[in-house]
């Protein structure tokens, strides 16, 4: 949630990590913060707010020093304030942290009583002052860091220096990400690939219960225990370029048009047209054979439980097995079924989110296999399945998900092909295709792009509406969800997702001549019946905005505006109908002022319960 960045070489640190945390804001973003070890003594900045008021406090008090760390922060103990930023200091130590220490309270106290004084209201501050207090007792720097992460319960990824040393950067991490990015006599730590890039692309992933010494000259990494470890170092072959907004405005619109492109990497390699097949050699890591799985189980949070929505119509048509989805917060608390005959699916961009990394476990701890569907390379969930199908959508900076959602269509398309042509429920023709019509997607997606100058017009035209009712049937219905999520995080326009069937059971009430109602038309054999669901939208005064890709003249006679989009096939009409109602709410909150890419309240990555 929060983003990590340290900083070890000759070179000024308080600029790289500046630039670094820039590359990382999109994690959390209420307050921000540096330190830096100057002649043998760390000075701190921080600020509340953007990395913007950060550098601007740098500006008037600059910081010196070839080894620092710095920290932007999303508030999860005590409010955004100077007092509650990260860095935090104790004594000699200087920390930064990600996640939650779930025992600080009975850690503070135990540390209140021995005289210690606390400054802030985090739970981070307990980890400075408890390794401050292991020093104070005659350990060094390096056994007082492992003392202390040892008492540490929760979640947590951590960077720590200390007055006096200026030698070493000490992290550690349990469920958050680390990685260390390996310089020419520098060396980086951060949370997050991109922070790293512009410096380099060799890289080494922390385990959970690692810590590392990083040095100018290397990396020693060792248990909690002090068990040293053998990592083979890493090539990233990301281009810095990708985590930039080019030529856009905002990073969602860029990340928009990217989507013909990401689909495109998420399919390379795995396509056999000629067989009518997909290979996904990955998936071998399951183990197990599809004929001996009964049930999946999808499961996801926010925008990826709406990719597994669809995912079950598709592995169900497709596959023929029963597929249940479930939000990964009900799951985990729920008492599924989980056995060695089912499969759990856990579909995560970040393959951090705390949900659904929980419901992996329990699933996996429930003997169940599990297959995440992930966009970073090396997350938490991925590490926790057995198998993982990656999505390529490349790095998504936008808080609003729009290329890895259809990059998760795209995968559940694959796993769904997949498995039917394992089990025989999918002969080589109707293989070829299918194969066929996904391959053509891309293209498609690029000429619905072009429907984005009349988008913003509709945007315009109705951006000033309260509310917005969207609506869909059968595998459709998924995508009003999401273009209803979509509106309501970037526009703040609170807007409701409906199947077009229930519409007289309840929403109806809604509607008057001020309600938008943006209607998802593809021709199929519901078309009829939405149509008709849609004269009732008419006939109480309702502002119909339809997608389809076909404009009858029954549907033109009765919708206000009619947005054309090319024909896909009904499985693969989703992805299609995601791209123009991500251009409605981008256009939208353009036309309204907000922050488009990091939208109030919203962090990328919900690490945290
Ligand atoms: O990284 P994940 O895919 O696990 O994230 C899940 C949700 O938090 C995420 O999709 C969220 O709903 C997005 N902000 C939606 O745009």
């Amino acid at each position: 949630m929060c983003g990590i960045m340290g900083y070890i070489g000759d070179r000024e640190a308080s600029r790289i990590l500046v630039d670094g945390l820039r590359r990382l804001e999109y994690r959390g973003y209420d307050s921000a913060g540096v330190a830096t070890l100057v002649n043998g003594h760390i000075e701190v900045r921080r600020t509340v707010g953007k990395l913007d008021n950060l550098e601007k406090l740098l500006a008037t008090s600059p910081l010196d020093g070839t080894i620092g760390i710095g920290h932007t922060r999303w508030a999860t103990h005590g409010p955004p304030s100077e007092q509650n930023a990260h860095p935090h200091r104790a004594g000699q130590v200087v920390v930064i942290h990600n996640g939650i220490i779930e025992n600080y309270l009975e850690l503070k106290e135990a540390l209140v009583a021995k005289g210690r004084t606390f400054h802030s209201e985090t739970d981070t501050e307990v980890i400075s002052q408890l390794i401050d207090e292991h020093m104070s007792q005659g350990l060094d720097f390096l056994a007082a860091a492992r003392a202390a992460v040892k008492q540490l319960e929760g979640s947590f990824a951590i960077v720590v220096f200390c007055d006096g040393d200026k030698s070493r950067l000490l992290t550690a991490k349990t469920a958050t990400p680390i990685v260390i990015g390996l310089g020419e006599g520098e060396n980086f730590v951060a949370s997050d690939i991109p922070a790293i890039l512009d410096h380099t692309r060799q890289v080494l992933f922390l385990e959970d219960g690692e810590m590392a010494e990083v040095t100018r000259q290397g990396v020693n990494v060792s248990t909690f225990d002090g068990e040293p470890v053998e990592r083979e170092p890493r090539r990233i072959t990301w281009d810095p370029i990708t985590a930039q907004k080019g030529g856009f405005k905002h990073f969602l619109l860029k990340e928009i048009h990217e989507q013909p492109q990401a689909l495109i990497d998420t399919m390379l390699g795995r396509i056999r047209q000629e067989e009518g097949d997909v290979w996904l050699p990955e998936l071998d890591q399951l183990g197990t054979e599809w004929s001996n799985i009964r049930r999946i189980y999808l499961t996801a949070c926010g925008t990826a439980w709406h990719a597994c929505l669809v995912g079950k119509f598709i592995l169900e048509e497709m596959a023929r097995i029963p597929v249940d989805v479930d939000y990964a917060s009900e799951l985990r608390y729920r008492k599924p079924i989980f056995g060695p005959d089912t499969m759990l699916v856990a579909v995560s961009q970040s393959g951090e989110t705390a949900d659904t990394l929980a419901a992996v476990e329990e699933a996996a701890a429930a003997g169940s296999k599990v297959l995440s569907i992930c966009n970073v390379l090396d997350a938490s969930i991925p590490r926790r399945s057995r198998a993982v199908l990656y999505t390529h959508a490349g790095p998504e900076i936008s808080v609003a998900s729009t290329k890895a959602f259809t990059t998760q269509l795209t995968a559940l398309y694959l796993l769904s092909l997949h498995v039917g042509r394992q089990l025989g429920r999918l002969d080589e023709a109707r293989g070829r295709a299918l194969v066929h019509d996904l391959v053509n997607i891309p293209s498609l997606i690029q000429e619905t792009l072009t429907r984005g100058k009349q988008l913003e017009k509709i945007a315009k035209k109705y951006g000033h509406a309260s509310d917005f009712l969207y609506l869909g049937r059968g595998i459709n219905y998924p995508i009003a969800l999401e273009g209803a999520l979509k509106l309501k995080e970037i526009s703040y326009i609170h807007a409701e997702g409906y199947p077009a069937g229930e519409m007289k059971h309840g929403p109806i009430a809604l509607i008057d001549e001020e309600l938008p109602v943006v209607v998802l038309l593809p021709r199929d054999p519901m078309y009829a019946k939405t149509l008709s669901n849609l004269k009732e939208v008419e006939a109480r005064g309702g502002r119909i905005i339809a997608i389809t890709d076909a404009p009858t003249p029954d549907l033109e006679e009765i919708a206000w505006e009619v947005v054309t989009i090319p024909r896909a096939n009904h499985m693969l009409a989703p992805i299609l109908l995601s791209i123009p109602l991500q251009m409605l709410a981008y256009y939208v909150a353009c036309y309204r002022g907000t922050d488009v890419d990091q939208p109030r309240n919203l962090a990328k990555s919900v690490t945290v319960e």
